[in-house]
């Protein structure tokens, strides 16, 4: 069996990083939560069911990209060590983990530890000569890795990039940019702007798994805070934002009614219609890709769509300037 080593950077006081959250976002208007905490056992098994979902496209379209590139991206990259921000069930990774034979570590990161360990044991075994780091932490607050031989590729699969705002996409690409040499990658995965009939079928299935999704983020609350949600008084909403080119997710309040939260001492008041938005699944372009890659110093190589519906992007460590020193001092020139 192959080593499988689980370090948790998660804060030691998980709920106080939720408590943080909620108070934080109940207490302003419009009401919002973030969607890291849709994930508990429950909530990632839901996750699984929509990637299975016939209107859930962009599960599909990722996973046919990776069947077709993984040889591609492993030569080029010449990997050894991956790196898996937001790994779930290491599923999707899977196609990519069979086209490095020679990988030497597998780093999985994840808030759902339980996802962690299932994935991780299974992979364990498939696996003898692999070694498995998992790390149990939340990639938005900093990412330290354990050290693991170059090349590396860090690889932001499945489209969460887009659930993070403008800001914090920056700050992440940025940090993920902190951890790359020269030699290293980063393989990211976006989901494409489309028309928005598409768009709001893989949001709002007929089956209700991504409603159910969407309020389990109330029965998290409940269970971690003692939170008195009715989670039956809320309805899924789902809303494609032209502006910012994103779909929102939200909870509406069936009615006027009032939540305690108790450990937060608060009260919060919801008038009838009113909405939390639980998410935010940004849709992009080649070029935003590009610019926002450029922005944190990484270059686009590859871009590979599947029908224009989703694309996957191999980026590298921009080269650093050429050295100023090699110039002959100022007085010495011409
Ligand atoms: C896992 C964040 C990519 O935004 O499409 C699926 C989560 N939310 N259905 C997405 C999700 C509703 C998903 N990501």
């Amino acid at each position: 069996m192959s080593p499988f080593l689980l370090t948790r950077t998660l804060p030691e006081n998980t709920t106080a990083a939720l408590r943080a959250d909620v108070l934080r976002g109940l207490t302003r208007t419009p009401k919002t939560l973030p969607p890291k905490w849709f994930y508990d056992a429950y909530g990632s098994e839901l996750f699984e069911q929509i990637t299975r979902l016939p209107d859930y496209y962009p599960a599909r379209a990722e996973r046919a990209l990776l069947a077709a590139h993984a040889a591609d991206i492993a030569a080029e990259t010449g990997a050894r060590t991956l790196v898996d921000l937001g790994s779930g069930s290491s599923g999707k990774t899977r196609l990519l983990l069979d086209a490095m034979p020679d990988l030497h570590t597998y780093v999985p990161v994840d808030v759902s530890e339980s996802a962690l360990i299932q994935a991780g044991h299974a992979l364990a075994e498939q696996r003898p000569a692999l070694n498995i780091h998992a790390l149990s932490a939340d990639f938005t607050t900093g990412l330290a890795l354990p050290g693991a031989p170059g090349p590396r590729l860090v690889a932001f699969l499945g489209g969460t990039i887009g659930n993070l705002l403008p800001p914090e996409r920056a700050a992440l690409m940025s940090s993920v940019r902190s951890l790359l040499s020269p030699g290293d990658a980063l393989l990211l995965g976006t989901d494409l702007v489309k028309d928005e009939r598409r768009l709001i079928a893989a949001y709002d299935d007929t089956g209700g798994v991504t409603a159910a999704f969407n309020k389990n983020l109330l029965t998290v609350l409940n269970r971690e805070l003692g939170a008195d949600f009715d989670p039956g008084a809320f309805d899924h909403k789902v809303r494609w934002d032209e502006t910012h080119e994103w779909i929102e997710m939200r909870l509406r309040s069936s009615t006027a009614q009032t939540v305690k939260i108790p450990p937060l001492d608060l009260t919060v008041d919801f008038t009838a219609g009113e909405e939390i938005r639980t998410e935010v699944s940004a849709k992009f372009r080649r070029d935003g890709v590009r610019r926002e890659l450029a922005g944190a110093g990484l270059e686009l190589r590859h871009w590979w769509t599947a029908g224009h519906m989703y694309a996957l992007t191999l980026a590298a460590p921009v080269a650093p300037p050429p050295a100023q020193t090699s110039l002959p001092p100022r007085a010495d020139r011409p």
